[in-house]
């Protein structure tokens, strides 16, 4: 497994894959990987000859007031978790490889990031369309995988690809959950004691609103809110259905964690 700590040494470890002729599949992440990640990794091991990932905790996707200061990271830990799904290239740029004039937003998401998300973390999408953006041009993959958990990024990323003309197939990998449903996500590091426990609603309530008839979900959906308030939910962003796609997403507080979750409609 190559370790590239710089944007040179990343450029030499890729122009090496490409004169071997080799494809690249690219996974990229913020680190504190957990078996979502690694099953990723995998998918893309069977798009592409090479898999390569990235670790760099973005900072234009958070806004002042979030957890980028205590955003988990353990880059041992993760190195050694890469080993074990035979990822032959990883990336971890320093913030002058990322954002050489400073941390400033140039790509602007598109339509996929109206609502949702972006009503309540308003330059979110921008900031990750921004750093996508780079990591693309800087590892040139062939293929880039992302998590239907972040159903709304992955629109986002797709849409920016096809606007950019960029030749890169993104590719969608189903979301890793435990053995009760919850979804998993660097950020449940974050919930204690019952709050796990808790945070298992969310996925229940998801799949009580997918599988209902279209004329009993609004009623679902108000019965799922007062569900997750009754499990210690402090604010539900929101709980809703998006036609275009097919899917109810959620996103909700517990303490000060922020969870989000989605399924795919299937009454
Ligand atoms: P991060 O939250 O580290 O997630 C990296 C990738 O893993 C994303 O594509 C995300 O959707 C996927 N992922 C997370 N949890 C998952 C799960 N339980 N099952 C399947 N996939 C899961 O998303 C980001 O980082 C950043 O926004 C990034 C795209 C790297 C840009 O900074």
């Amino acid at each position: 497994m190559i370790i590239a700590r710089s944007l040179e040494e990343l450029q030499s470890a890729v122009d090496a894959i490409k004169a071997g002729g080799k494809t690249v599949g690219f996974v990229p992440t913020m680190g504190a990987l957990h078996d979502g990640h690694l099953g990723l990794m995998k998918l893309a091991a069977s798009k592409a000859d090479v898999v390569s990932v990235s670790i760099y905790v973005n900072p234009t996707q958070f806004a002042p007031n979030e957890d980028f200061d205590s955003y988990p990271r353990d880059v041992d830990g993760d190195l050694a978790k890469l080993q074990t799904v035979g990822v032959g290239l990883v990336y971890l740029p320093r913030t002058e490889d990322m954002y050489p004039n400073g941390t400033e937003i140039t790509v602007k998401a598109g339509r996929a990031a109206q609502g949702l998300e972006s009503d309540f973390r308003p330059h979110f999408f921008d900031g990750v369309a921004t750093v996508v953006h780079r990591l693309f041009m800087q590892m040139r993959p062939d293929v880039a995988v992302f998590g239907e958990k972040d159903y709304q990024q992955l629109q986002v990323i797709k849409e920016m690809t096809e606007a950019e003309n960029l030749t890169i197939e993104i590719i969608g990998g189903e979301t890793a959950r435990d053995a009760e449903g919850l979804a998993l996500s660097s950020r449940n590091a974050y919930l204690f004691g019952t709050e796990i426990a808790s945070a298992r609603i969310l996925n229940r309530v998801l799949r009580d609103v997918a599988t209902v008839n279209e004329n009993e979900r609004a009623a679902t959906i108000e019965n799922g809110i007062r569900k997750l308030k009754d499990a210690g939910f402090d604010k539900i962003d929101y709980l809703t259905i998006k036609p275009e796609w097919d899917r109810v997403l959620v996103a909700a507080w517990l303490g000060k964690t922020r969870l989000i979750d989605n399924m795919a409609l299937s009454a």
